[in-house]
């Protein structure tokens, strides 16, 4: 899968994601041979640039967070192709010398008018810049070529402002020509979900209500807001990520088997499970929030959030969230799917766990064995990439004791490929007009549907708790499960 002749247009190009993320991607796949010949990378941003000055931080960004070695002779043929346009959102002027400029490279590049147009920027600039390039010609696509948009989250900040976003992208381009960034979908251990479940048999016929107690699904991170205050205060850590990546997660693990792997086919499937999902009335006792405290992590003292830069003392920002949720259908009545993540938590890692009942009967004498745990199957989706099973085992002795052991896949020893990284993987799903990887404004609004009436509650009910940075989140999360009979696994 190589992309046809084509370019990318970064707005917010002098963004953290576009650095740490975008430009590296566009050279691993240079560098992976996957980007054709004469493919043009265009800035735009308010910054007194030069072509050079801006191939030199392209330069900086690859040297600094590319996954492949560095190749002098790739960078040469990349570096060719890439034009910095200066200027504003509402600078008509600018936006010609950005049509001109991709006029000038389907010349000189043999670019054949397909380009991509990524959005790396605040929500409220979208309208802006959509309109500016309809108005200046650049979202219609000449004859026999393709033009596509592509949007980061966050995609609104409720229901109602998601809708007013979609509308106004549509107004400019087609639902095929939009691309939403999920960049969970991206990654390989998301996509192996869907492997996992339909290209096998032994796990699909105990994957519902007769077998599977309750899911978990966990997204904890070690690290804090860091600099990002002025995007994250006010949104916190359910819109950050529960309302997109988790709810995908969802989907992936609660979906009945798509009609086929194409877009159209698996949009249909997750949004028929996303419209099941129902919260529980009492969200009092059903969701939690919190907000990290100071305290200390890997050896060292932390700021609690509201002394972070850039936050007001006052803020009532969750930086933790659990939510308990079910799914109405045949499949799924009656078992707890519990969301979490947070900030500044015992350390990295994201995992759906599927556990299963406790066996109905035992014909052990169990009494002197210490408890048997339940049957798991953890979908490790980072940063130890992998599946383990975990089941009793008798412990070797002359007695019937049982006991929990683990059986795992790892890819790093299945597999000698290397995973590429999310955000390559897209790009150039975005470039082959594959759009299998990225959900629709349909999937992205029912998620805000289900995520709303948390965010009205929690705005209406005092703050956040507060939690030591370091540890796994507030007290009152561990007894949002005790009270069910359960409890969060400590990965
Ligand atoms: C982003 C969130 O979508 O995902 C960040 O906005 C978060 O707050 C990041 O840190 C985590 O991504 P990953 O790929 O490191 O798990």
């Amino acid at each position: 899968r190589i992309a046809g002749p084509s370019g990318l247009v970064i707005f917010g190009v002098t963004g953290d994601l576009s650095r740490k993320k975008l430009m590296p991607a566009v050279y691993d796949l240079a560098n992976r041979g996957l980007l054709p010949p004469g493919f043009s990378l265009v800035g735009f941003a308010r910054r007194d640039w030069e072509h050079e000055d801006f191939a030199k931080e392209v330069h900086d960004a690859v040297k600094a967070h590319a996954r492949t070695p560095f190749r002098e002779e790739v960078w040469e043929e990349l570096s060719q192709g890439m034009r910095f346009v200066p200027g504003v959102f509402d600078d008509d002027e600018a936006f010609k010398r950005l049509r001109e400029t991709v006029e000038e490279l389907n010349e000189a590049r043999g670019t054949s008018g397909n380009f991509a147009f990524y959005l790396s920027v605040p929500p409220k600039f979208f309208p802006q810049v959509v309109r500016q390039l309809k108005r200046h010609g650049l979202s219609e696509a000449p004859d026999g070529s393709w033009r596509r948009a592509v949007i980061e989250k966050p995609f609104g900040h409720d229901l109602a402002s998601a809708r007013e976003l979609n509308a106004v992208v549509h107004e400019v381009f087609a639902p095929h020509e939009v691309f939403r960034i999920d960049h969970y979908l991206g990654k390989e251990t998301v996509q192996n979900i869907l492997a996992l479940r339909f290209a096998n048999t032994m796990f699909e016929p105990i994957w519902n209500r007769s077998y599977v107690d309750h899911v978990q699904i966990t997204m904890a991170e070690d690290i804090g807001i860091g600099g990002r205050a002025g995007y994250y205060d006010g949104i916190g850590s359910a819109r950050d990520v529960i309302q997109n990546h988790l709810l995908q997660l969802l989907a992936l693990t609660a979906m009945e088997e798509p009609s086929g792997f194409d877009a159209d086919a698996l949009v249909e499937e997750k949004l028929k499970v996303l419209r099941a999902v129902k919260l529980p009335t009492d969200l009092g006792r059903h969701t939690v929030r919190g907000q990290y405290a100071g305290g200390w992590q890997g050896g060292e003292k932390v700021l609690g959030y509201l002394e972070e830069a850039g936050i007001s003392p006052q803020s009532k920002t969750d930086t933790y969230a659990a939510v308990k949720l079910e799914i109405d259908n045949r499949r799924w009545a009656g078992v707890p799917f519990y969301l979490r993540t947070g900030k500044r938590l015992g350390r990295r890692v994201t995992e759906i766990a599927v556990v299963f009942q406790r066996a109905p009967h035992s014909p052990f004498d169990t009494t002197d064995t210490q408890e048997l745990g339940q049957n798991a199957l953890v979908i490790r989706v980072q940063p130890d990439e992998g599946i383990t099973v975990r089941f009793g085992s008798k412990v070797p002795g002359t007695q019937m004791e049982i006991r929990d052991v683990t059986m795992d896949f790892a890819y790093g020893e299945s597999f000698t490929e290397s995973s590429p990284e999310a955000y390559e993987r897209l790009l150039l799903d975005v470039l082959l007009g594959d759009a299998n990887l990225f959900p629709r404004h349909q999937e992205v609004e029912e998620s805000w549907r289900i995520l709303d009436p948390v965010e009205d509650y929690w705005d209406r009910h005092g703050r956040p708790a507060p939690y030591a940075a370091g540890t796994w989140g507030p007290a009152e999360a561990d007894r949002m499960l005790a009270q069910e009979g359960r409890s969060w696994r400590r990965p």
